[in-house]
Order: C-alpha cells, then structure tokens, then sequence
C-alpha cells in the first residue's frame, strides 16, 4: 500500500519503519527538517530499540521517502497516518495547532484528488475532535464529504517509548474508530495481520478510550506508588504486597469493579478506606488519592440525588435498598444515603427491597438504619406492586432479569424512571427512563 505518514516522532518514525519493513511503501512528512535529513540518511530520528538498525534496512529498501509538502504525500498516497503532536496548552487543554493546520493542507489535496483518501488520527486527540473539528476543515477546504470524496477514522497508537517496535508488532489490540467500511477493510490489510484482535468502533468511542488507558496506567502507577509509601512508613514490603495484591486475578486483576454504576458502600470499603488515610496522616504520609477516593464516590451519589431534584417530583419509589443486590446489609448502602437525603427535602418515599425485612434486621445492620431511617417501617413495603402504586418516580438500584421483567410488567408511562443498575438496552420499560451517568 502507498502510505503517507505525517509527523516523524516517536509514534510516526515507528510506524513508518514497521509498515515499510512489512513491504509497503511509505512517504515521511514532518516540519522538521533535520527530521528528514535523518531518514532520509537512513539513521533514525528518534532513540528507540532496534530503530538504527530498522531505519537503515528501511532505507537501504528503496520504498521510503520523505517531503515536507503534506499536499504532495496526499496526492502520492492511498492512506494517510497522521501522528503529529499534540501536547498540553498552558491552561491544561490539549494544544491541537499542529493537527488542525495540516486539517487545512490535507482538505486542500483531497480538493485535487480523484480517488477517495483516507486519513487515519493517530495522535491522541480528545473525543470529539475527528467529527466536529477536524471533518468540517477537512469538508470545507476539499469541497467534498466525509465518506464520500474521502474517510475519515481514529485509530489510537498503543506502543510505549523504549519498547516501540515490540509493541507495534504485539499491541494489546488493534482499536479503530470508523463510520465507514472501506477504510476499515484497507486498515485491516495494513494491521489484520498482527497477534491480537481488530475491534471496530464508533471515532468517538476510540478517541475516549486513548484516554481512559492512559488515566487507567497512571491510577496504577499511583496506587502502586501510594501503596509504597505507606508500607514503608509500616515497614511493610511494598514489593510482596503489591505481588500478592496481583496474584488475585478474580477480583483485582480482572474486570471486576470496571464497568459504570451508582457509588460504592457496605461495611468494607468505605471504613477501610478510612481506615488507610487515617494509618497515612498518623505516619505523616500523604495519599492525595487514596484520600480523594470517598469524595468522588460521594459526588457520585450527589449526581443520582440532582437528578432527582430536577424532575421536580415528591413521590418516589425505591427499588432496592441495600448496599447491592443480594444482601440485607444497609450499612452505608449509597441507596440509604439517597433515601435520606431525599427525605431531608420532604419527599414521600415507598421502598421495596426483597432482601431487607425490619424484623430480621439485627446488630450493627439494624443501629445503622435506626440512626439514618428511623421512620424505614413506614417506607418500607412487601411487593414491589404496592411500593410502585402511589409513585411519580421509580429509582431502579436492584440488578437482575428476575426485577428487570416485573419492572416491565409494572412500571406506568406516567412514570420517571432513574436507573442506578444499567437496566438492559431491550428491557420494554414504559416510563420515562434515565439512566445515572449513561
Ligand atoms: N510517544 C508515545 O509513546 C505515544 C504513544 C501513543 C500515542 N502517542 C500520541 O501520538 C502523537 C505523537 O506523539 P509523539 O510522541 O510521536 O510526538 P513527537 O513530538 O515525538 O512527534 C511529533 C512530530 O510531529 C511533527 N509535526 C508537527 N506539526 C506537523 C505538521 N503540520 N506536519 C507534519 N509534521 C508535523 C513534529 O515536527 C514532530 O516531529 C501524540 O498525539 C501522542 O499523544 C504518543
């Protein structure tokens, strides 16, 4: 395949020596003109394992040139793999000058181009930016649409500076992100081959999750880094802990815990959580995210009781109230917090809970709603049909196909609906549904 690379950095001068050394043929575009001295030599721009030796096979191949006319390697081109740079602004947003003026140069080749090009993001770009910034320059300077006079996709770039061409060659996945499927077809000729699975998703989709691996990496790094610096005030070995921390593969390592829903609670992880900051500040060691950790689940909370609020209504409907499904344990459940909160502002509430029965309700379990429902008895009710009956909002904080179809049986279209659970995309629920953050 022809294949114009623009921005020869970490990302571009890597994929530019992989795909030619794959026996396609490739076109170097950058601004930096040292850059293409470099290639072009056939040393390598950047420090890299393996690169000095890949830059001068590459070269020597005869099937690598480079330009810094952006216009010209469109023209020459099939596929354009744009990695230029894209760093932070001084007020934190992302500085995305470089993408947006080659926007400019690639709408005015594809003007004067015949065949369809397609142009692949592979800088990290924040979601939105392919359909809403980039896909009106790129229309308007070629007078031609996305999807038909040219493709536009987002496929985010996995590899890691110092093990670059390892990674290239074993990404963790191939992701992209494509409203079309010619373009997906020629990238799947260019990557389908490589040890891993091709996912297609939607542009925005692919540009959000760039980030969330990212963020995902430095909450680890700092949880790890956290976690050493109380074990050492403890003379703990962080080391053997973090070790044993990862040989749980059922609920640690693994998609446990992963997947968007209402605030955490129970009788474990907000005391524990208490209990860790409480160890740091007595050691004079500070955890900002350890620490932070209640205050966004809190907010979390705030959010479901906002939206609440905004519907304006009195009558409100509690399905489930324990801190999840399955349990008669209401010990900081996030629901009972709600529940009380909702009361605090003279809302009328009626809970059915099958697991939560007042008369078995002993020890700390039973202290704790006293203190925070006192008037639970008068809420609480047997059927979900009865707790239903007199509500203008249903908030849905049980999980389950069993309460999932009698919702759809009994649920009215009068109704609001709040779903805490991520009721199922098919579920026939009348009402008005809204889900928490979904
Ligand atoms: N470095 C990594 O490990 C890594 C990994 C995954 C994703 N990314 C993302 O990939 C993108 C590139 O990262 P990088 O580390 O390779 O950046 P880099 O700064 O090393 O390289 C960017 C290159 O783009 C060139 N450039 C700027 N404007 C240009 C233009 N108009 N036309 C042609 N070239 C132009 C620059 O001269 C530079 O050589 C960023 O969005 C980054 O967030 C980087």
């Amino acid at each position: 395949m022809k294949i114009s690379i623009f921005g020869l950095g970490y990302v571009g001068a890597v994929s530019l020596a992989c795909l030619s050394r794959d026996g396609h043929e490739l076109i170097g575009v950058d601004i930096e003109a040292a850059k293409l001295e470099l290639i072009r030599a056939g040393k390598t721009p950047v420090v890299e394992e393996g690169m000095v030796e890949l830059m001068a096979q590459v070269a020597a191949s005869g099937r690598v040139s480079v330009t810094t006319d952006a216009q010209q390697a469109v023209l020459d081109s099939e596929i354009s793999l744009v990695c230029v740079g894209t760093p932070s602004a001084a007020n934190g947003s992302q500085d995305q000058g470089a993408v947006l003026r080659l926007a400019v140069d690639i709408g005015k080749a594809i003007a004067a181009k015949k065949e369809p090009h397609i142009v692949v993001f592979r800088s990290t770009l924040v979601p939105g930016t392919v359909e809403d910034v980039l896909r009106p320059i790129i229309e308007s300077h070629s007078g031609k649409k996305d999807g038909e006079g040219f493709f536009l996709c987002f496929q985010p770039e996995f590899l890691r500076e110092g093990s670059s061409i390892r990674d290239y060659d074993k990404p963790p996945f191939t992701i992209v992100g494509a409203n079309h499927e010619h373009p997906v077809q020629r990238l799947q000729a260019l990557f389908g081959h490589l040890p891993c699975k091709f996912i297609r998703t939607s542009v925005r989709a692919a540009e959000m999750m760039k980030y969330c691996c990212n963020n995902f990496h430095a909450l680890k790094i700092t949880f790890a880094n956290e976690t050493a610096r109380l074990c050492d005030a403890l003379g703990v070995d962080a080391f053997e802990v973090m070790d044993l921390v990862c040989q749980d593969t059922q609920l640690n390592i693994s998609k446990a815990y992963l997947k968007p829903g209402f605030a955490f609670g129970g009788s474990c992880l907000p005391k524990d959580l208490r209990a860790t900051s409480y160890l740091a500040k007595v050691h004079d060691v500070e955890l900002p995210m350890l620490g932070a950790i209640l205050e966004s689940n809190r907010r979390h909370l705030d959010v479901a009781l906002d939206k609440l609020l905004a519907l304006g209504k009195r009558r409100i409907a509690f399905v489930g109230l324990s801190f999840k499904t399955g349990t008669d344990d209401l010990r900081e459940s996030p629901l009972v917090t709600l529940a009380e909160q909702l009361v605090g502002k003279g809302m009328e509430l009626s809970i059915y809970d099958p697991e939560v029965n007042l008369a078995r309700l002993l020890g700390a379990n039973k202290s704790f709603i006293e203190r925070h429902l006192p008037h639970l008895g008068r809420m609480l009710h047997a059927s979900l049909e009865e707790a239903l009956a007199e509500a203008e909002v249903v908030v849905v904080g049980l999980n389950g196909a069993e309460i999932a179809t009698r919702l759809a049986q009994l649920v009215r279209a009068d109704q609001e609906v709040l779903d805490l659970v991520r009721l199922p995309a098919d579920l026939p629920l009348r009402g008005r549904v809204q889900g928490l953050a979904w």
